[in-house]
């Protein structure tokens, strides 16, 4: 005998079911999930850098989501940007509560961004078959801090305005080309109305558009080729290598992972909001020891010990010229360690572990001195 709440339960399940069918007869459903649960993820001691890039992946969606939000009250206009912005912090309803999302969620991807770098960087992520990854996720890495460089500016407060105005000096200072990308990006010489247009319209844009093709591609080929396995494991004989189901094992862990994250994001947002500065004066003096933010100390302190003048050359485009070509080891690295000399794969991972030292011990000397 079925009672009347029995009856109740089999008739959603007959609705859900129907519609489940419905939907897979339109979507292929099955077809996923058959992909899904094929996809294997392998079983080690470095198994925990897997949830790097889905961790990068949800700040992203955060970075998105907050941003259009922020985009209903901010108005990109000299006079206006600061006034909205203070608007938004002490008037709209959980306006602070989205932009100190948006802005510790930028420092947060960097960061993840960096360890997921570095991690795929040492589990020699980057050999064959996996450069076109590894080369999209490089160009991912710079626009994110194409983000953080041009959002900074948009508050316009004085804190902002001269960090930016330090770092299109840096940027100037490249090579070449320096001279003319600086003023293509302030819009002229000096900092002011066609800078912030700029900096709006390619931190809303133009950058979003790049991030959604490139991290489509990016996660297309992670699909393609499955996750790398490290040497160690690819040696050991076949009933030793333990691997565990995508859907739902690892994807369950990964949304666990997800909520931690969100929740040290969430912590960071209401423990420490994020503050706004006194409104930008063009004119008045830059604050006393401005720098630019965290993750563009490293350069920012290395081109400041650099002596004015070496040789011929000067010196901050010796400095930046030095800079370029430490850095280039990530773009030549697949093409010189290819896995086939235990001499190369060693250099490869000497030079990962200096440039990554280099990058720490200039970021701290940066947010000391
Ligand atoms: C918005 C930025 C990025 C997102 C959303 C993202 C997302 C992901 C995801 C979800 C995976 C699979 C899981 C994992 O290995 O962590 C992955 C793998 C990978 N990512 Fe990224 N990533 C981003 C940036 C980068 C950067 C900056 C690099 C380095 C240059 C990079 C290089 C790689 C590589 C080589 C793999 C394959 C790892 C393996 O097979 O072991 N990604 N990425």
């Amino acid at each position: 005998m079925t009672t009347s709440t029995g009856q109740d339960a089999d008739n959603v399940a007959e609705k859900v079911g129907g519609l489940a069918q419905w939907l897979d007869e339109r979507l292929n459903l099955q077809g996923a999930l058959k992909f899904a649960e094929k996809k294997q993820v392998p079983m080690h001691k470095y198994s925990v850098w897997y949830y790097m890039g889905g961790i990068a992946l949800m700040l992203m969606v955060i970075q998105f989501a907050s941003g259009v939000l922020l985009m209903v009250y901010y108005i990109p206009g000299l006079e206006a940007a600061h006034a909205s912005i203070l608007r938004l912090n002490s008037q709209v309803d959980f306006g602070w509560f989205f932009r100190s999302i948006h802005s510790w969620g930028a420092n947060l991807l960097i960061a993840v961004l960096g360890v997921h770098l570095f991690s795929a960087y040492f589990m020699k992520a980057y050999r064959k078959p996996r450069e076109f990854t590894w080369y999209s996720g490089l160009v991912l890495m710079i626009i994110a801090l194409g983000f953080g460089f041009t959002g900074y500016l948009l508050p316009w407060d004085d804190v902002s305005f001269f960090a930016t105005k330090i770092g299109l000096d840096i940027a100037s200072k490249m090579p070449f080309v320096g001279d003319q990308v600086a003023v293509l990006l302030r819009g002229g010489h000096s900092i002011g109305q066609a800078t912030l247009s700029r900096f709006f319209v390619i931190h809303v844009a133009l950058l979003p558009l790049l991030t959604i093709g490139l991290m489509g591609l990016h996660l297309l080929f992670v699909q393609l080729h499955g996750m790398s396995e490290p040497a160690y494991f690819q040696k050991l004989e076949a009933a030793k290598r333990t691997y565990e189901k995508f859907f739902p094992n690892f994807l369950l862990k990964d949304l666990l992972v997800w909520l931690l994250a969100f929740n040290g994001l969430a912590a960071l947002v209401t423990l420490m909001p994020w503050g706004l500065g006194p409104e930008a004066d063009p004119f008045g003096a830059a604050p006393l020891g401005i720098k630019p933010e965290w993750y563009f100390l490293a350069p920012f302190q290395f081109l400041k010990i650099v002596p004015a003048q070496i040789g011929p050359i000067e010196g901050e485009l010796m400095g930046a010229l030095l800079m370029i070509l430490f850095c280039s080891g990530l773009v030549i690295v697949p093409f010189f360690d290819k896995g086939d000399s235990a001499e190369k794969a060693k250099t490869a991972t000497y030079y990962g572990l200096v440039l990554l030292l280099a990058i720490v011990v200039f970021t701290v000397w940066g947010a000391l001195s």
